[in-house]
């Protein structure tokens, strides 16, 4: 491969910012410094630009079923490089029946097949708590895995994938034998289920019910319980996607105390306020809040803040996209008149860089090194795919993100790379854009547009022992 050298711009890392040019050759970086004297096949100007690590979302479902429905999966992939994402970590579904083994190896066969645009690494989702399951963790983080990371949903009850406390703790004692990290999604699914039907019964059957039946005090029970199964196996636990300010609270209390919890949120908890859910429209009518379903709920301004404070202050350490893209016409609307059947989720993976950017450093909530640390570098730490990705490091694949702060951008459906039938951040003015982005030295992205091929991402395996293991 030609060597590519990229000149004065401002390179951000996680623990530095300074004019400097970098290097690749072979789709790595070779050498990065101020002013490297050095020639190469092609010179990219970088001056006025961000020079930063290709992002890392750790929380993508590009295959996920509610129901009858199930999101839009690995056609859309484009659309992480061209928000300046390099690398996801993908949730697989464990099939029922099969092995964690078997179903990722059917995953990459029937639904990646050759049509990722970015690397990718992996979370199993435990489905089949089976004995054989319990066993199979011992082997997760073996290089032929290479997936050290496991999730199991205290949500979702009446769902396949719901798990009780009893599974939690077994994964957990496994998985700690061998540096594997188990994340839960942590909301209570007995008062969920139970509000639920209260919220249905004072009809209250709209998008709103969601939120209703979903208050913060689920997501805080769920975490703190976790906390105590962590407790009790001594092990690390990861909390994904933290909405609540009393969750938030609970991880950090339970940290200073000795237990090894951490969590992340997500970009639409750090930006977007409980109220959409009931946005109304000409043509859905109170359906138009259908659009943000997604659990847990979307929060008030109060969370909000807390949740800007913890990313600040490291409490929480990694923002991601949970980015599960479902439509409107087909998915969402199977809920008209029960909001229990809108399937939960939505489209965000090309926009975590941009509204992160915007909202916290343009805003001075976060640095410029902050905002690496948590939408790069503590990911790619947490799922043991680090130095190789998350961070601009000789050595390290030349995922590079050269980030434009002047270039104007609308969120809008037009130019999106999601392939669903509307977005989330849909009117949304981000400050700057991705000028170009580059995977493992090539390419992929100029001013948003997609110049790479399908089926170039490549699996990343990642390490056991992790950032929660280390801290
Ligand atoms: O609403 C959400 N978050 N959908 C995706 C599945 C999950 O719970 O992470
Ligand atoms: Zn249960
Ligand atoms: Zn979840
Ligand atoms: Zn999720």
């Amino acid at each position: 491969m030609k060597s590519t050298l990229i000149k004065n711009g401002t390179v951000v890392t996680a623990s530095d910012e300074y004019v400097g040019d970098i290097l690749i050759e072979d789709g790595k970086i070779s050498m990065i410094g101020r002013n490297l004297d050095v020639k190469a096949d092609t010179v990219v100007d970088a001056s006025g630009k961000y020079v930063m690590p290709g992002g890392v979302d750790q929380h993508t479902h590009f295959l996920f079923r509610m129901d009858d429905s199930r999101c839009v999966g690995w056609e859309s992939s484009s659309a992480a490089v061209c928000g300046g994402t390099t690398t996801i970590v993908d949730f697989v579904n464990q099939e029922i029946g099969k092995s964690l083994k078997q179903s990722v190896d059917n995953y990459v066969r029937d639904e990646i097949g050759d049509q990722a645009c970015c690397d990718y690494a992996f979370h199993t989702v435990v489905y089949d708590p089976t004995p054989e399951l319990f066993e199979e963790i011992r082997h997760l983080g073996d290089p032929d895995y290479g997936i050290p990371t496991m999730k199991l949903f205290m949500a979702y009850k009446g769902q396949p994938y719901h798990m009780e406390d009893g599974a939690v703790l077994k994964a957990l004692q496994e998985a700690k034998k061998v540096g594997v990290t188990i994340m839960v999604h942590a909301e209570s699914a007995e008062m969920i289920a139970t509000l639920q039907q209260q919220t249905m019964d004072a009809g209250i059957t709209g998008p709103y019910g969601h939120a209703v039946s979903r208050p913060p005090i689920v997501e805080e029970e769920a975490v703190k319980r976790a906390a105590y199964l962590a407790e009790l196996a001594d092990a690390p636990i990861y909390i994904v996607h933290v909405t609540a300010k009393g969750a938030m609270e609970a991880i950090r209390d339970s940290y200073a105390k000795g237990v090894r919890i951490f969590g992340e949120t997500c970009t639409h908890y750090l930006t977007v306020t409980t109220d959409v859910l009931k946005s109304t429209s000409p043509e859905n009518g109170e359906f138009e809040g259908a659009k943000y379903v997604c659990s847990p709920a979307l929060r008030s301004q109060e969370h909000l803040d807390a949740l800007w404070e913890a990313v600040k202050k490291g409490w929480l350490n990694a923002v991601s996209s949970d980015h599960c893209a479902f439509n409107f016409e087909t998915h969402k609307k199977r809920g008209l008149g029960d909001f229990r059947k809108i399937p939960n989720g939505c489209a965000g993976v090309e926009n975590r860089m941009q509204m992160v950017w915007t909202y916290g450093v343009e805003t001075g909530k976060i640095s410029k090194q902050q905002f690496v640390e948590l939408c790069c570098t503590n990911p790619a730490k947490i799922n043991g795919i680090y130095p190789q990705k998350g961070t601009l490091a000789p050595g390290s694949d030349a995922d590079i993100l050269i980030y434009d702060p002047a270039g104007d951008y609308t969120i809008t459906k037009a130019t999106s790379h999601h392939k669903t039938d509307y977005e989330p951040f849909e009117g949304r003015a981000v400050k700057g854009r991705p000028a170009q982005v580059y995977l493992r030295g090539k390419l992929v992205v100029e001013n948003s547009r997609y110049l790479g091929t399908e089926g170039e991402g490549e699996f990343v395996p990642g390490k056991p022992y992790g950032l929660a293991y280390q801290k």
